[in-house]
């Protein structure tokens, strides 16, 4: 009986121990994370939204984009992210404190978006690669109308907005830019 209680006791602690070291632990070191200067006096960071990118992500979500799309800029060494110009510096927690959900994704199948922002030369490529054109077929034709998909309805515009958002290409305190 003196056993079985250790028994019990033991399979408690074993759960309860990762518990406290993975949520509250991981709370304790990133809860209290906010927005700050890259150097003092500097203008807080991350950027505030734009209210239609603030849509835009429910498009996004709603849409699964994040089943092909991760948004994490991978430090040099771990992977070729930067040196293939899809990050100015590595993505750091401080960068996704505004966003009510974090959509880091678990997949490429397409380019890692954390930086696309920063990428766009102008709004006809943001509409033509929303629309995921694959042997002559336009993917997402259902969120344009017009012969040639070139008009963008609400949802369109603000998922183009949302993606527009989308720039880790300022400095912050953990990752200053070289
Ligand atoms: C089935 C997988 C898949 C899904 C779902 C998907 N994409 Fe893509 N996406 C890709 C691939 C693959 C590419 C690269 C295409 C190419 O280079 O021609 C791409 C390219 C892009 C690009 C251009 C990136 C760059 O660096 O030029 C953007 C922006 C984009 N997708 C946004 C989205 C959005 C927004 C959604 C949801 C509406 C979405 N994707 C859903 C696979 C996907």
């Amino acid at each position: 009986m003196k056993n079985f209680r250790y028994l019990v006791l033991g399979a408690l602690a074993a759960t309860a121990l990762p518990f406290l070291g993975l949520v509250v632990g991981a709370q304790a070191q990133l809860g209290p994370l906010g927005r700050a200067p890259a150097e003092e006096g500097g203008p807080l960071m991350p950027p505030l939204e734009p209210g239609q990118a603030v849509q835009g992500r429910e498009v996004y979500l709603s849409l699964g984009c994040v089943s092909c799309h991760t948004q994490q800029v991978r430090p040099a060494g771990q992977g070729r992210d930067i040196a293939g110009g899809l990050g100015a510096r590595p993505s750091v927690a401080r960068d996704y404190v505004l966003q009510p959900v974090v959509l880091l994704g678990d997949r490429r199948r397409g380019p890692d978006l954390a930086n696309y922002g920063a990428r766009i030369k102008d709004d006809d490529g943001v509409h033509r690669a929303i629309l995921h054109r694959v042997e002559g077929r336009d993917q997402f034709a259902f969120l344009y109308s017009g012969a040639k998909h070139e008009v963008p309805s609400d949802r369109a515009i603000a998922l183009a907005a949302y993606l527009r958002s989308l720039r880790q290409d300022y400095p912050s305190p953990e990752a200053p830019l070289k």
